[in-house]
């Protein structure tokens, strides 16, 4: 008789490269005869795919893991399991004090995920949290469900040490999958009717296979099929190349929509980060870029309140952020995390400081953005639809390649993962509202692309 197959159940919390990493870890778990559960009331194991960038992203964490201890009192064969970022600082507390948790396993030990759970099931502890210096899982090909778009991680780690940021301890050393592997993932992912792929890295341009730099593995990527968007983040502004401008500029098929974290608007705070650029230099690399090509949009991440951060400093940040014009921005307050450079400053910023800041960045930001839309009112624009609208039914919605939400309505003539050219016709500070000139799905993807 067949052994029930054991179900697995994965959370993911934090940013795309642990959305990826998730699909990492269920195509090594199907490679071991796992089942995947949809729902966690039809899991035998379940593991949350963990963040700490923030101390808010890790609050949230420990609240489910005491949920799931509630299910667990009431199911004591339930297998619960910590993976990611957060597992090195869990161990302790979680295995060893308070006994939630059965396994723990980081970012570069999820090759262990299947044996861990099977010591879980004898009622033993599995914990592997050693970062490696050349785990790349270039090998495994991740489980996806069918859809329009993928992310694809293409390096992993990071080795900028901005003094704010724990991802160089968590996830250690930078290194960078083979450009072979990724072009056979696309072409995989293009064979399958994807429509976009998402190129992942804490510092995608660091990316180093041999000679091949990540302009070169762009263009390789652009070329596996020209209907396929490509897109990529995070830039980092002290790595982003001439290069790699143009290569971007060449193809039409690769997304003019860069993102470019500057983080703070004071060359001072910039220093004390270790942003490794001056405010200068950044906006130099945005005015060279709209010479190339002068379509291209950029969105950013600010944090508010980082430590000794004055008015006026926060003044420079509005400052840039008015001369940049972003698209679109992530917006935090600073957050201090265990074992970085800025842990050992006083986080003199006050809460409520932080909090009135943040909110004028925001403000700016939504004011901004509402503005820029409103300049696309009367605008073509290539749109790929991707699926019903979240608030009605008859309402498709989709992206225009830099990157911004189109709703336009439905028409039974129109399939998911069809180019539609639309004229914008509304606009808020979030999202364009438009009406459809011409679909130009199938025979016609290569001429919208290009033309
Ligand atoms: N506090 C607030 N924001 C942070 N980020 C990283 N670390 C912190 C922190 N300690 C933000 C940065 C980074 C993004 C991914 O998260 O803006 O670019
Ligand atoms: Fe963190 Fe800086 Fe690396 Fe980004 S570049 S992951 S903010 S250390």
């Amino acid at each position: 008789m067949r052994m029930k197959e054991n179900k697995v159940y994965i959370e993911t919390y934090g940013c795309q490269m642990n959305v990826a990493d998730t699909e990492l870890i269920m195509g090594i778990l199907k490679g071991h005869g796992y089942g995947l559960a949809k729902e966690l009331d039809e899991a035998d194991v379940v593991l949350l795919n963990t963040c700490s960038i923030r101390d808010n992203a890790e609050q949230r964490i420990y609240g489910r893991l005491g949920n799931l201890k509630t299910l667990k009192n009431s199911n004591p064969n339930l297998v619960v399991g910590v993976l990611g970022c957060m597992a090195e600082r869990l161990r302790k507390d979680l295995v060893e004090d308070k006994k939630i948790v059965d396994l723990v396993v980081g970012p570069d030990e999820y090759r262990r995920v299947p044996e861990f759970i099977d010591l879980a099931f004898n009622g033993e502890k599995g914990i592997g949290v050693r970062l490696s210096k050349t785990e790349t899982y270039d090998d495994i090909i991740p489980y996806r469900e069918d859809g329009l778009s993928a992310w694809i991680s293409v390096m992993r780690g990071c080795d900028k040490f901005c003094t704010f940021c724990v991802v160089p301890f968590t996830r250690g050393r930078e290194r960078s999958r083979s450009l072979k592997s990724i072009i056979d993932e696309i072409k995989l992912l293009s064979d399958r009717g994807f429509k976009e792929v998402s190129l992942l890295g804490q510092n995608v341009n660091s990316y180093l296979d041999g000679e091949s730099d990540f302009s070169d593995l762009l263009a390789s990527s652009a070329k596996v099929d020209s209907t396929m968007r490509i897109r990529f983040t995070t830039s980092h502004p002290q790595d982003l190349s001439d290069k790699l401008l143009h290569t971007i500029a060449e193809h039409a098929n690769i997304c003019n929509s860069i993102h470019l974290p500057v983080q703070s608007g004071s060359n001072r705070i910039l220093e004390l980060m270790n942003r490794t650029y001056t405010i200068e230099h950044y906006l130099n690399l945005i005015d060279k870029a709209r010479r190339i090509f002068p379509e291209v949009s950029f969105s950013t991440d600010i944090i508010s309140g980082f430590p000794t951060e004055t008015e006026a400093d926060h003044q420079m940040t509005l400052d840039v952020m008015k001369k940049v014009r972003y698209d679109g921005a992530y917006m935090f307050k600073y957050s201090p995390r265990e074992g970085t450079k800025a842990f050992k400053m006083d986080d003199d910023v006050t809460e409520e400081v932080k909090s009135r800041r943040l909110q004028e960045i925001i403000q700016l930001q939504q004011k901004i953005s509402y503005q820029i839309n409103q300049t696309r009112v009367g605008n073509e624009e290539m749109v790929l639809v991707e699926g019903l609208s979240k608030k009605s039914d008859e309402f498709l919605s989709g992206r225009t390649d830099s990157n911004k939400v189109v709703i336009i309505p439905n028409d039974r003539n129109i399939k998911i993962g069809d180019y539609v050219k639309v004229i914008i016709n509304r606009a808020t500070h979030a999202t364009l509202f438009g009406n459809v000139l011409q679909n130009t799905a199938s025979a016609q993807n290569r001429l919208a692309l290009t033309g």
